[in-house]
């Protein structure tokens, strides 16, 4: 039997930084009204010639030298994004090859803001099977790219950035008081699909496409559905929400998290948010916001830390994890 434990976490932002000014420049919008509905101040925006995967490649180097493991011990690369540099290949294999890994196996994963929690459950899953040893999961994303900049209710919304933790097997199933996993769900419902989504693609319309959303329908299901994947994968580990040490959700609105934070009657002060300084940066916000709290010394080896997201789909899971 085994399970994955999380060595270590890094991140990569682009240099520029957008302010609420910034934008108000740009649509008929304020910081008042950016900070007020979302707590969003600034996020960062992709230089021209910066890509999605020299986003991931950057993460994933800061991760690896601040996990201690060598690129040549990773045998398989997940890249959560929805942004990937190419139809195909796969914005992993890039880079794989950038690392200079000749082993194993990469691949993209896309279930947009849920993408990081997707990609965690399945290296995790992967890694149990056996099928190799050390694992990076990359959540990376430009959603410059892809939004809509005369549109005020999606563009103030969102930025770039990528981050990447570094996993590995261990022998033996390990206890509750283990570092490692301890529990994940995955959700998804199609029949919401047309309330956050791309209005183009290869197959549809041979073009990028724009992000659209229903701003207020995303955030009634938000609340609901992650309150209870929350409640559900505590459950799972057999604890109750007063155990958890960190909550590390997925970065959209401030007013989301608050939300779901009282549905579980938990305080703010466990609730870590970077939403203020990246905006919602869909795949990459989860493990950002990881990053900065490891940094900072809030989250310590031993800490209970659950991550949650919802997404376009919709998507959405929770993973528990003894850091
Ligand atoms: N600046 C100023 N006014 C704006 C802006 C803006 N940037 N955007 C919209 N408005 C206006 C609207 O046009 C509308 O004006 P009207 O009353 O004259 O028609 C008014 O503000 C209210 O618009 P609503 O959309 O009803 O505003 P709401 O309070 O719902 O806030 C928001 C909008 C922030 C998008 C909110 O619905 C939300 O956060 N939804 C969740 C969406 C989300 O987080 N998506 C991320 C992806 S999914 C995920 O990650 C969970």
């Amino acid at each position: 039997q085994r399970r994955s434990v999380i060595e270590g976490v890094g991140s990569y932002l682009p240099a520029r930084i957008m302010s609420n000014a910034d934008l108000a420049r740009m649509v008929d919008t304020s910081d008042e009204w950016i900070v007020e509905r979302t707590g969003i101040r600034e996020r960062r925006i992709a230089a021209e010639n910066e890509t999605t995967g020299d986003l991931a490649i950057n993460a994933a180097r800061d991760a690896l030298e601040r996990s201690g493991v060598a690129a040549s011990e990773i045998d398989l690369i997940i890249v959560a994004t929805t942004t990937p540099d190419n139809t195909f290949p796969a914005t992993a294999v890039k880079v794989q090859a950038a690392l200079g890994i000749e082993k194993g196996a990469a691949f993209d994963l896309q279930a947009v803001c849920s993408g990081f929690v997707y990609a965690l459950t399945v290296a995790d899953s992967l890694l149990k099977a056996g099928q190799g040893t050390c694992a990076l999961v990359i959540g990376a994303e430009t959603y410059s790219r892809i939004l809509d900049w005369t549109d005020r209710g999606t563009c103030v919304l969102f930025g770039d950035g990528a981050a990447a933790v570094v996993m590995r097997a261990v022998d033996g199933k390990g206890t509750i008081e283990d570092r490692g996993i301890l529990a994940a769900r995955l959700r998804s419902d199609g029949r919401y699909r047309d309330k956050l989504y791309v209005d183009g693609g290869v197959s549809s319309t041979m073009t990028v496409g724009h992000l659209r959303m229903e701003g207020r329908e995303v955030f009634k299901h938000a609340v609901v559905n992650i309150a209870t994947v929350m409640a559900d994968t505590i459950k799972d580990a057999g604890l109750e929400p007063k155990d958890i040490d960190w909550f590390v959700p997925h970065q959209a609105n401030r007013r989301i998290l608050e939300g779901t934070a009282k549905k579980l009657g938990v305080t703010e002060d466990r609730v870590v948010m970077t939403l203020d300084k990246h905006g919602n940066t869909s795949a990459a916000s989860i493990p950002l916001a990881l990053d900065t709290a490891v940094k900072d010394g809030r989250v310590k080896r031993g800490d209970l830390v659950l991550m949650e997201a919802m997404g376009g789909g919709f998507t959405w899971g929770a993973v528990l994890v003894r850091w």
